[in-house]
């Protein structure tokens, strides 16, 4: 080896030697304070916020109303904004929405000076450490469900901020009579359950016209589109005392065009289809297969749409009405065209039996009469004089009577024809009424939709 080389080695050693000793107490020393740093911040007890929120909770009491003078009534301000309507449901007379829901109230206990907490100007409190009002909804049916926030917001000046979204279940009186062009109308009215409004008064966070026409949760993709919100407070008298109270009316309308086109297209389709059934002639019995068709099909069509229609015990929809009319009105043709093919037929068979056999027997009887004379003659009286004349007379009476016959079997024929006219202009003036009540129904119908839709999409 190079004793260059060796020397430096040594060196080398040596002054790793005397850095070690060096660096021994100071690395304890870089040990000892980035524990004791690590020791300072995880000790939250000489956070500043630690610090406002126990000197804050230490002497709060939860069960009192946080007024320093006990007859001045705490406000707390409600706002609400409709997220999506969930279900309609006519026959429970329920509604079902999603609302975001917030509150604001002041809290006199809960305040500080900012300068003295490290200009905190807010933080959050737990909600079960706290008072907090008893606001419920009024209309509720079933339990709310919203997610359980446990904290609110207080700012320094001891204003409490707590939202959250709720699922509402609420009674409501639903009209179906518009079915699908109705209009609903439902109120949530908010108000304290125990306090009167001596203690806990109502107020609006924004004004009643940014409430009434705030579209921009809502989700709009839905069958019910938000027309307004508008809302009202008063003050309910009773005999437990007086309660404030702020209702909210949520306003909400059907969009029509899936029913229109799953339900009202195909019944008037049908309708038309039956309506055509009137150019076929009367006394045609492919007329009676095809309405018999139509009626199934009806029925059929009915029976796949029973569900769509909403049901209610308080009142039928329009639409019901009319499917039941159309009904009726598709039995009656039935009906009908059964009751002309039967006196028809019935005429057909009996008319060489009753009118004509009873009639064509009396003639026949005439005819025997009439020839009698003429057998008698010819084998009575034998004078060769007049034998000329009286074969001459027979044959002439014999013409007569055979003309005056068949003229009796025409008139009988002419008679049975009338009678059968009668009976087919009696049909077919009934078939005339029918079919022009038909198109009453139909235009009237039709007309009425028209009118309401055009009515409804104006509002
Ligand atoms: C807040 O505290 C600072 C300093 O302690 C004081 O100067 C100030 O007056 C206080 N403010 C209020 C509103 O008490
Ligand atoms: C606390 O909030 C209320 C309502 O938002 C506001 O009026 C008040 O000025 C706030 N206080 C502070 C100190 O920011
Ligand atoms: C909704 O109903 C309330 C009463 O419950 C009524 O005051 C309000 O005018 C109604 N709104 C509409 C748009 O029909
Ligand atoms: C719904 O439509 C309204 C306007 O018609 C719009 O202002 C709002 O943002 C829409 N909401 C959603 C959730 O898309």
């Amino acid at each position: 080896m190079d004793p260059q080389i060796g020397m430096l080695f040594r060196c080398a050693r040596a002054c790793a030697r005397t850095l070690a000793s060096v660096m021994a107490p100071l690395w304890s020393l870089i040990l000892v304070a980035a524990s004791a740093q690590a020791r300072d911040s995880t000790y939250p007890e000489k956070s500043a916020l630690h610090h406002l929120t126990k000197t804050l909770l230490q002497k709060y009491h939860k069960e009192v109303r946080p007024v320093h003078k006990w007859n001045e009534a705490t406000t707390v301000y409600l706002d609400l904004s409709v997220h999506a309507v969930l279900d309609v449901d006519a026959q429970n007379q329920k509604l079902k929405t999603s609302i975001w829901y917030r509150e604001v109230w002041n809290d006199e206990f809960l305040s500080w000076n900012t300068s003295m907490f490290d200009e905190i100007r807010e933080v959050s409190l737990p909600l079960s450490a706290i008072w907090a009002p008893d606001i419920i909804i009024n209309e509720f049916v079933d339990i709310e469900r919203s997610p359980n926030f446990p904290y609110v917001y207080v700012n320094s000046s001891g204003t409490i901020k707590n939202a959250k979204p709720i699922q509402v279940v609420s009674a409501c009186s639903l009209e179906t009579y518009a079915f699908p062009f109705d209009i609903q109308n439902c109120s949530l009215t908010f108000n304290s359950i125990l306090h009167t409004v001596e203690d806990v008064n109502l107020a609006f966070i924004r004004s009643r016209e940014d409430i009434e026409h705030d579209k921009k949760a809502f989700l709009n993709d839905s069958e019910w589109e938000l027309l307004s919100v508008p809302s009202t407070y008063s003050i309910l008298q009773s005999s437990a005392g007086d309660f404030a109270q702020i209702q909210f009316n949520v306003v909400i309308r059907r969009r029509p065009l899936v029913y229109v086109v799953s339900l009202l297209i195909p019944s008037i389709f049908l309708m038309l289809v039956d309506l055509g059934s009137f150019y076929l002639p009367p006394n045609c019995r492919a007329r009676i297969v095809f309405k018999t068709s139509v009626l199934v099909g009806y029925t059929v069509f009915r029976v796949n749409m029973s569900d769509e229609v909403p049901r209610s015990a308080v009142s039928t929809p329009l639409i019901g009405i009319f499917f039941t009319v159309c009904m009726a009105f598709l039995v009656l043709s039935l009906s009908k065209s059964i009751l002309l093919i039967k006196y028809l037929h019935d005429g057909r068979r009996s008319e060489p039996k009753r009118p004509l056999l009873c009639l064509r027997g009396g003639s026949d009887a005439d005819v025997v009469t009439r020839t009698d004379p003429r057998i008698q003659p010819v084998g009575v009286t034998e004078s060769p004089n007049g034998q000329e004349h009286q074969v001459h007379s027979g044959t002439l009476k014999e013409v007569w009577s055979q003309l005056q016959s068949l003229s009796n079997y025409l008139q009988v024929l002419e008679q049975v024809d009338r009678q059968e006219i009668d009976w087919l202009t009696l049909l077919y003036r009934f078939d005339q009424l029918l079919f022009r009540s038909y198109l009453l129904v139909l235009g009237l119908y039709t007309i009425t939709l028209g009118s309401l839709w055009a009515l409804w999409r104006s509002l």
